[in-house]
């Protein structure tokens, strides 16, 4: 029978384990996945709108705040909340865009492959400091 300390060395050795998935993404192939989605946002510092609002710098920034983009109620409001889409927030919002942001106007499907999130996080993450 496996000890309480047995049982919580392994749940803290699980938790460690499922965070790096989503640090260990690779901003290159995030690159190339993310050109599908290049008609609905850009990414260089200062892109235009399309259908969905510039994601320059996004990572770390509080929802809903491009210049000029008609975001929905749902989207203005969890900035006006002072959502800031982290990693994570990220995360689980690509992994289902209706779900988690119920009334959003993305209209995607999302990402169901935990490895093409990270990478795609991690490439936005890169735009960050450019
Ligand atoms: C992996 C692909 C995608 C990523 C990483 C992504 C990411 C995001 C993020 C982070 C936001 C919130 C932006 C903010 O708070 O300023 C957003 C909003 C939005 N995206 Fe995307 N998106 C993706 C795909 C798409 C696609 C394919 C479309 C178009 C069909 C789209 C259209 C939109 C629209 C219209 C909004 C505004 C939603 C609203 O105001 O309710 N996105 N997206």
């Amino acid at each position: 029978m496996p000890s309480i300390s047995q049982g919580l060395a392994t749940a803290v050795l699980m938790t460690l384990m499922a965070v790096p998935a989503l640090a260990d993404g690779d901003p290159l192939n995030g690159q190339k996945a993310f050109r599908k989605f290049a008609a609905c946002h850009t990414v260089d510092s200062g892109g235009a709108s399309r259908m969905g609002p510039n994601l320059h710098g996004i990572v770390g920034s509080v929802t809903a705040q491009a210049d000029g983009f008609r975001y929905s109620d749902a989207m203005a409001q969890l900035g006006e909340e002072g959502h800031v889409w982290t990693p994570e927030e990220l995360d689980r919002f690509l992994k289902d865009p209706r779900g988690t942001v119920p009334g959003n106007r993305m209209a995607f499907a999302g990402l169901k492959k935990d490895d093409e999130r990270a990478d795609v996080i991690a490439y936005l993450e890169t735009l960050n400091g450019e």
